[in-house]
């Protein structure tokens, strides 16, 4: 299924929708989660939770969404954190330069290239506003921060562009309160916001999105000494080597040199398997290296995760070994002190971060899952039952003869352990359907037997069997299919 089915699932079905709708000044860019978005989403974040921080024993935090402007000057934010735009001198529309290059030419400059490299590509090609075919400026760089103010005298502040810059202002607290050992993870996820020139497609680019982050100090003498490195040797990962995506093992993946130490190794193979259990089809999956124009300032070396849609490949995960970048600026603009003891060494750590876009793995895992039967006229969300945001439909048959009492009794008893959605009206066929779009692994319905012997009929979703069931076993069935692997 494409993107505009996905996009109709979400109106639909509340999986999200823009924000502030009903007003005409409603800003690109901004989107909510409704019921079932919501829902998944905090599942996928247990899941995220499990087989990564807790996997690793890792440490989570929760920061501040506003932080000081010294965090963004030590960061290099306020310096280098801008993208190409150029605008119209006859319509003053603006566009970012490497987009509209893109699109226009299919020439592709890395948006942190030279100004002089988009000019000369405008200059050589013709390149006219689409709006109006009127030329632009020369092309400048916009500071993707939202500056807000603070108190009555205005304070500058800014609302953080990733969420990760708390984990590095914090980790000489943490490290010394929370008795850290390197190597060490902390994790966050949060809110973070970017002034895109062209947010576009719903969830894929926004200008407040939700980042799961994990930062790995570690000591940059050890990359190759992990121990755990083993729990993931024969792990397969695919990684783009020219034009191609090649599969291999972990272990082959450092021995060949593709991906430079253990270290990183170890974390693309767990970030793998997380996503094998995502039921994003990895087989779809490739990290690729990227060169030094594409390169974020802070990173030395980076891998983006990315997953093949309809709409091409979309990265849901930039791996950025950000060697002492971040700890070193911190230091060297708060005077704290960020170097930690190893082995009864000082060392100051290095950074190895996994950065998660959480709406763009949602969207991938809608894309993946959404099939369309014509042969049983259905559309089937088939996500993991643990993603499902609905876990079980409880229906009764008709509402009459008890049967609503009897269901309600049933659904109340669910609920408190359950995702469980209760629903009494319509056509049988058509309430099944419903939930087969909102991916319930299960419907249970109540009908005249029930009052006889208490059963009910177990529906599966993606087999669309039926099976008669007694109402005591309905937890042990639910329980047993919806927990985490
Ligand atoms: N922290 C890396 C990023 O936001 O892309």
């Amino acid at each position: 299924m494409n993107y505009d089915n996905i996009m109709q699932l979400a109106l639909e079905r509340g999986f999200y929708f823009p924000s502030c709708e009903i007003y005409a000044d409603a800003q690109a860019g901004f989107w909510e989660y409704g019921p079932a978005g919501a829902s998944m989403k905090s599942k996928f974040l247990e899941l995220w939770r499990r087989e990564l921080v807790r996997r690793d024993g890792m440490l989570e935090i929760d920061g501040s969404q506003i932080m000081s402007q010294s965090v963004f000057e030590a960061s290099g934010h306020l310096a280098s954190f801008a993208d190409p735009i150029i605008r119209c001198k006859n319509c003053s529309s603006t566009f970012r330069a490497d987009r509209l290059i893109f699109e226009v030419s299919k020439i592709e400059i890395p948006e942190s290239a030279d100004l002089a490299d988009f000019d000369k590509v405008i200059s050589e090609k013709n390149i006219r506003c689409s709006k109006c075919k009127g030329e632009f400026d020369k092309a400048r760089k916009f500071n993707m921060m939202f500056k807000v103010e603070i108190g009555p005298e205005g304070e500058p502040a800014y609302l953080r562009p990733e969420t990760c810059q708390s984990i590095f202002v914090d980790f000489p607290r943490l490290f010394k309160t929370m008795r850290g050992k390197l190597p060490l993870g902390i994790a966050q996820i949060g809110k973070s916001f970017r002034n895109e020139i062209s947010p576009r497609q719903s969830l894929l680019r926004l200008r407040e999105f939700y980042q799961a982050e994990i930062e790995v100090f570690c000591n940059p003498n050890k990359l190759n000494d992990l121990e755990r490195f083993s729990e993931i040797q024969d792990t397969i990962i695919r990684i783009q080597i020219d034009d191609e995506v090649k599969p291999m093992s972990c272990k082959q993946a450092v021995e060949s040199g593709a991906i430079p130490n253990k270290f990183v190794a170890y974390y693309l193979g767990i970030l793998t398997e997380f996503y094998e259990k995502t039921g994003i089809d990895v087989t779809k999956s490739r990290f690729r290296r990227l060169g030094e124009k594409e390169k974020a300032f802070y990173a030395t070396v980076a891998f983006d995760f990315e997953v093949q849609t309809t709409i091409g490949w979309l990265e849901l995960v930039a791996c950025n070994y950000r060697s002492d970048y971040d700890l070193t600026s911190h230091a060297n603009k708060s005077k704290e002190k960020f170097e930690v003891l190893d082995d009864e060494q000082k060392v100051l750590p290095h950074v190895f971060e996994i950065s998660m876009g959480i709406d763009r793995s949602l969207y991938t895992i809608l894309e993946h899952c959404l099939r369309e039967e014509k042969e049983n006229d259905r559309v089937v969300l088939s996500v993991k039952p643990y993603l499902a945001p609905v876990h079980v439909g409880v229906l009764s048959l008709v509402k009459k003869d008890g049967l609503k009492e009897k269901t309600d009794e049933i659904h109340l008893k669910l609920k408190r352990k359950y995702d469980a959605f209760l629903d009494h009206s319509g056509a049988i066929g058509r309430r099944y359907r419903r939930l087969d779009e909102v991916g319930a692994p299960f419907a249970i319905t109540v009908d005249h037997q029930t009052l006889q012997d208490d059963t009910v009929t177990l529906r599966s979703r993606d087999t669309m069997e039926q099976q008669r069931i007694k109402i005591t076993d309905i937890d042990s069935i639910l329980s047993k299919s919806i927990s985490f692997p």
